[in-house]
């Protein structure tokens, strides 16, 4: 599975790297949690959760003034014309990158929608095992799946991917190194579920194979020291990108 030589060498601020997923039920909670977290996560990525709350882009605005770097993941999917829209008025609000799924013409849509906004393709995900893809009608073997999905998606003008770890290293060695690759699923031991999360690997894992952020959620935030747990992983990231210019 993997190539231990895959680190990626793009000029990312180390810190930049860890993306903590701000899955907690209001805004008033996810600031809480993120003035907690303080200098020890920089980019969030604010999901479906509190997409559904009144104060999403209120949220976004608050992050954005204490000068965090935002991944809007929506996992936008309609027809061609709605998403191109949607990723249009998304694309004026001064955040990173933002997900999207579906055939050639939705990701078509949304690569001339995007902007400066870098866009991402939701592959395969993470909490998908082999049973599950038999359930939704894919025969085909995971990793040829997800490759073929990036290959397509980076040949379309997508910036980049949402990969599990277990297959960033085939994405990285045949993609090259311009293609993002962002990991989800980090958990302490690798590709063994603990949760819905079944295609694991560790945060270290993920970063040999290629990863150059990973997203990480439920280990932070539901550890006794949010904060502290957070600066460990920043710790072992600068310390797997020493010596990389960032
Ligand atoms: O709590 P946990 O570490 O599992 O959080 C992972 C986050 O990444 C969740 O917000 C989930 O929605 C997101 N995600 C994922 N797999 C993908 C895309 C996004 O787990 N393929």
């Amino acid at each position: 599975m993997s190539d231990r030589t895959l680190l990626s060498t793009k000029p990312i601020p180390s810190r930049d790297r860890l993306i903590f997923a701000l899955d907690v039920p209001t805004p008033e909670e996810a600031l809480a949690l993120v003035d907690r977290l303080g200098d020890s996560v920089t980019f969030y990525k604010l999901g479906m959760q509190l997409f559904m709350t009144e104060g999403y882009f209120g949220l976004v605005e608050a992050l954005q003034k204490r000068g965090k770097k935002i991944f809007v993941d929506l996992k936008f999917f309609d027809v061609p014309e709605t998403v191109k829209n949607a990723v249009a008025n998304l694309s004026q609000r001064g955040v990173e990158c933002c997900t999207v799924h579906g055939s050639e013409a939705i990701l078509r849509g949304a690569v001339e929608a995007k902007g400066a906004m870098k866009l991402l393709a939701v592959t395969v995900l993470t909490s998908l095992d082999r049973g599950d893809l038999d359930d939704l009608g894919f025969q085909c073997d995971v990793e040829e799946l997800v490759y073929s999905r990036a290959k397509r998606a980076f040949a379309i003008g997508c910036d980049g991917v949402i990969s599990s770890g277990l297959e960033a290293s085939r994405l990285r060695s045949g993609l090259g190194e311009k293609l993002i690759i962002i990991t989800p699923g980090i958990r302490p031991v690798e590709n063994r579920p603990v949760d819905d999360q079944k295609r694991t690997v560790t945060l270290s894992e993920a970063f040999l194979c290629g990863a150059d952020h990973v997203v990480v959620g439920r280990p932070i935030r539901q550890a006794a020291d949010p904060r502290l747990k957070a600066e460990e992983y920043q710790s072992e990231i600068a310390a797997l990108f020493a010596g990389v210019p960032a």
